[in-house]
C-alpha cells in the first residue's frame, strides 16, 4: 500500500525533487499540482526512449534491421494500446496523432460528411471537443445543472427529437474543470439506442481511470500523452475500423498509399491510410511505457488515492475563510482529483502567482479553455462574461485549478492549503 504522506511512487519519475526559484531567490522543491494540464515523465519512459534509440530507423520504409525492428515496435506499440482499452483488434483501429485537439479535429474531418449531419456535444467541453466541430455540421449542446454535471435527460430529448438523423455524440469522459466523470456505458447504450455513434474525449482520463471499450461499446477514443506521463508529442485515435475504411482520409501523402499512377491512387488500408508522412515513432513508445507503468501502479490503487487526496484537500478548502469552491463538493463519487476555486476578493492570477513565488506551486488559473463550461460554474451570462473584452478595466473572470498527479502526496498537499490560507490573510 503506498503511503500517502509522502507518496511512494515519486521515485517513479523525473525532476519531482529540482528545486526551482522563489521569491528572494531562495531555491526550494516545486509542487506540482496541475496534472490536468501536463504531467512530469516516469523514468522507465526515458529509459525506453534512449534504448530504442540505438536500433531506431525509418519506419514501414526499408529492408535494413533498424528499420525492420523499429517498425515491428511501432506496430506492437498499436497491439498493445488496443489491449490495453480492452478494444477488439477485428472492430478498432489505433491512429497516432499529436494530442487530444488535433486527434479531434482529424474525425471533425474525416467523419462528417455534409454539413447537414447531426452532433451533440456538450457545455462541459474543453474547447477542443467543441470549436473543432462549429461550422462543419448542425452542432447542437446539451446544458450542464448548477453543480456543473451534464443533464442527461437533455441528451435523451435530442435524441428521441431528431431520430434516425444524429449522427455522432461528442462528448468528454471526464471534465478537466471539475473533474466529474461522465458514465460512459450508459451513454453509450443510449446513444446507440439511436443509431448514432459515440466518441469520446479521453484527454482528462486516461492517467486516473481505466476505460474499458467491452465494458463501455464507446466507438472512438481520444486521448494524449503528455497528460499521462510521457511528453514526447503523441495521442492516440481509437476508432472503428469500417468507418475509416469507407471514409476520406484528411491527410494525403507519404505512407498512405499502395501505388500512385499519373492521375489516380491506390491507398493502404486504415490506419496507414490515416497517418501520412513519417511517424512520431518515440511518441507511440512513450505512451506505450507511461501505460506499462500505470498498469504496474494499478488504476485501483490510482483511482483510491486519488480519492483520498481530495477528500483532503475539499476539507482543508472548506475551513479556509475566503475560499469559494466550484461543484458539487458534497457528493465527489464521480469526481477525479481536481478542485476548482477562488479567493474572495482576490483576483485568481494573483493567488496563482503567490502560491508559485511564495511556495513554488503550480496550479492553473483562468477558464482552462473551456470558457462556456466555467462561464456557467460562475453563473454568469455572456454579456457580464465577456465584458472584459470591451472594457479595458475589467478582467477576464476565472477560478484557480488544482489537479492531482499518481505521485501528490498528503505532505504536498497541506504545504498549498497552508500557503492558501497565508495568501488569504495578506489583503
Ligand atoms: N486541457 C489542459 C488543461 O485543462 C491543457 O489545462
Amino acid at each position: 500500500m503506498n503511503d500517502l504522506t509522502n507518496n511512494s511512487f515519486r521515485h517513479l519519475f523525473i525532476g519531482l525533487d529540482k528545486k526551482v526559484s522563489i521569491i528572494n531567490d531562495n531555491k526550494i522543491i516545486a509542487i506540482n499540482l496541475d496534472n490536468a494540464a501536463t504531467t512530469p515523465v516516469f523514468k522507465s519512459v526515458l529509459d525506453r526512449i534512449s534504448k530504442e534509440c540505438e536500433l531506431y530507423g525509418a519506419i514501414g520504409r526499408g529492408l535494413g534491421q533498424k528499420s525492420e525492428y523499429s517498425t515491428k515496435i511501432y506496430a506492437e506499440s498499436r497491439d498493445y494500446i488496443l489491449d490495453f482499452f480492452n478494444a477488439s483488434k477485428e472492430k478498432y483501429t489505433v491512429i497516432f496523432v499529436n494530442n487530444t485537439t488535433e486527434g479531434i479535429n482529424r474525425l471533425s474531418n474525416i467523419l462528417i460528411e455534409d454539413k447537414s449531419n447531426i452532433v451533440i456535444t456538450t457545455r462541459m467541453e474543453h474547447h477542443s471537443n467543441d470549436l473543432p466541430w462549429r461550422g462543419k455540421c448542425n452542432l447542437k449542446y446539451i446544458e450542464v445543472d448548477e453543480n456543473g454535471r451534464l443533464k442527461l435527460d437533455e441528451l435523451e430529448y435530442l435524441l428521441e427529437k431528431n431520430k434516425g438523423l444524429v449522427k455522432y455524440v461528442t462528448i468528454t469522459a471526464s471534465s478537466n474543470v471539475t473533474g466529474y466523470i461522465n458514465n460512459l456505458s450508459y451513454l453509450s447504450n443510449l446513444v446507440h439506442k439511436y443509431n448514432a455513434k459515440i466518441i469520446v474525449d479521453g484527454a482528462q482520463i486516461v492517467a486516473h481511470k481505466k476505460i474499458d471499450f467491452s465494458e463501455t461499446n464507446i466507438d472512438y477514443l481520444v486521448f494524449s500523452a503528455h497528460k499521462m506521463y510521457a511528453p514526447f508529442g503523441s495521442g492516440a485515435i481509437i476508432g472503428l475500423k469500417e468507418e475509416f475504411e469507407r471514409l476520406n482520409s484528411d491527410l494525403k501523402g507519404g505512407g498512405t498509399v499502395e501505388t500512385v499512377l499519373d492521375n489516380s491512387e491506390v491507398l493502404l488500408p486504415p490506419p496507414e491510410k490515416n497517418e501520412a508522412g513519417s511517424p512520431n515513432f518515440f511518441g507511440a513508445i512513450a505512451l506505450v511505457q507511461s501505460m506499462k507503468e500505470l498498469e504496474n501502479i494499478g488504476y485501483d490503487v490510482i483511482e483510491k488515492n486519488e480519492k483520498i487526496l481530495l477528500k483532503h484537500t475539499i476539507k482543508g478548502l472548506n475551513s479556509i475563510n475566503r475560499v469559494i469552491s466550484y461543484g458539487d463538493n458534497f457528493n465527489i463519487e464521480d469526481r477525479l482529483g481536481i478542485v476548482v476555486f477562488n479567493l474572495k476578493d482576490i483576483y485568481y492570477a494573483e493567488c496563482a502567482s503567490l502560491l508559485a513565488s511564495l511556495r513554488a506551486i503550480a496550479v492553473r488559473q483562468g477558464a482552462f479553455c473551456a470558457h462556456p463550461y466555467v462561464k456557467r460554474l460562475l453563473n454568469m451570462k455572456d454579456e457580464e462574461y465577456r465584458r472584459h473584452l470591451l472594457d479595458t478595466t475589467c478582467k477576464m473572470p476565472g477560478m484557480v485549478r488544482a489537479s492531482f498527479g499518481v505521485y501528490n502526496s498528503i505532505n504536498e498537499l497541506d504545504i498549498f492549503l497552508n500557503t492558501l490560507e497565508l495568501i488569504s490573510k495578506l489583503k
